[in-house]
């Protein structure tokens, strides 16, 4: 039996030949006409002003949070409930991570954790990095407008749901920066890299000067601050640009795939991963929830047996060993997720059977 695979790669059918334009053209490394081009399309799709391609989606965060002059001792808050790459640049810029729990709506931050920290805090934080988790928008009007209240940036962790909207506004583009990812199970994959997204063009200017080991502008190496070494490749680039031309189509397909296992699960007591109103997910990966007491190990056995790759949802960063003692604000949400929840093969070359095999597997050992 084939392997059905979570989320794998899914050309569209010119990355070959922006490659071998790439190759051609001898701009290999490190710029060069793609990057410009990768950009532009991220630009001219989401809706933002200024797009930086660099080498992840945790890169790009952590230009975010040096650009914003998040250091030593100051808090950042966080989705709880998300994927390591989403906070570990905090850690990098010796800061505190103070975590917030999910909410039903959305399965994402709930706005009303956020205000009742933000009332009560003793400290103000500098920072939200809001994760949009599994390509679902979070309730990110009430929490943008709480950031502008309390006077935080808003940092949107958009790795998963590129293509996402809410109120036709693309996810990524409501906060001070947002981040893409194009890591190699993401809706669209360069087989590593990401984008920082702001409308704040200084902004990115400082990004891009930081990505670039910061340097001056002098025509020796002139350094006053350090930087890093985040910058995407053209080769990479070229790749980008041929899956922005099918991002619609992938998004379209994606939304397919969870009506289907939808459909075919229907008999079972399962609650699968909600859309608020006015909003659009990507359906990046299907996730659902099984009732309580449901043998989930057995199901993933089951499935991983059967050449069928599934994964928990995400465990909550509070429950890592790594944060152990940091600041949390629970409400039982995100455990109960962990708990109880299965992302489900996702991956857009996938066939209606192929959606009814995993489903079988499901119900014989559900
Ligand atoms: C929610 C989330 N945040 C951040 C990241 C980090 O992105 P990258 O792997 O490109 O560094 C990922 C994915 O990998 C992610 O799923």
């Amino acid at each position: 039996m084939q392997k059905l695979f979570l989320s794998p790669p899914h050309m569209g059918g010119n990355e070959q030949k922006y490659i071998g334009e790439v190759f051609k053209s001898n701009y290999i490394a490190p710029l060069g006409a793609f990057v410009n081009k990768f950009e532009k399309s991220v630009c001219d799709y989401t809706g933002t002003k200024n797009a930086l391609a660099v080498t992840s989606g945790t890169a790009a965060i952590h230009l975010a949070l040096r650009v914003l002059g998040i250091g030593k001792g100051d808090d950042v808050l966080a989705s709880t409930f998300t994927f390591i790459g989403s906070v570990s640049a905090i850690l990098y810029q010796d800061a505190n991570p103070v975590f917030i729990d999910s909410e039903r709506a959305s399965w994402n931050l709930d706005p009303e954790l956020l205000e009742k920290y933000l009332t009560n805090c003793n400290k103000k934080p500098k920072a939200l990095i809001l994760t949009h988790l599994y390509g679902q928008v979070a309730q990110i009007e009430k929490i943008a407008k709480l950031c502008k209240q309390y006077g935080i940036y808003l940092i949107e962790d958009a790795a998963e749901s590129l293509g996402a909207t809410y109120d036709g506004k693309h996810s990524g583009t409501f906060g001070d920066f947002g981040i893409y990812s194009f890591n190699g199970n993401k809706i669209l994959t360069t087989s590593g890299g990401g984008m920082l997204v702001s409308d704040n063009e200084q902004w990115i200017e400082k990004a891009m000067f930081y990505s670039t080991q910061a340097r001056e502008n002098e025509l020796y190496y002139e350094h006053v601050e350090y930087g890093y070494n985040y910058r995407m490749s053209n080769v990479l680039a070229a790749i980008g640009v041929g899956q922005m031309e099918v991002i619609e189509e992938r998004v379209m397909k994606k939304r397919k795939v969870f009506e289907w296992y939808k459909n075919e699960l229907s008999e079972l007591d399962v609650e699968f991963m909600p859309e608020l109103e006015n909003s659009r997910g990507n359906r990046w990966l299907t996730t659902l929830l099984f009732k309580k007491g449901t043998n989930i190990n057995k199901i993933i056995k089951a499935l991983d047996k059967n050449n069928c790759e599934c994964r928990p949802l995400w465990k909550p960063m509070h429950m890592q060993p790594l944060f152990k003692g940091c600041n949390v604000l629970l409400n039982n949400t995100s455990e109960n997720f962990f708990s109880q929840g299965l992302c489900l093969p996702s991956g857009t070359l996938m066939t209606e059977d192929d959606v009814k095999r995993v489903c079988n597997i499901i119900k014989e050992n559900y």
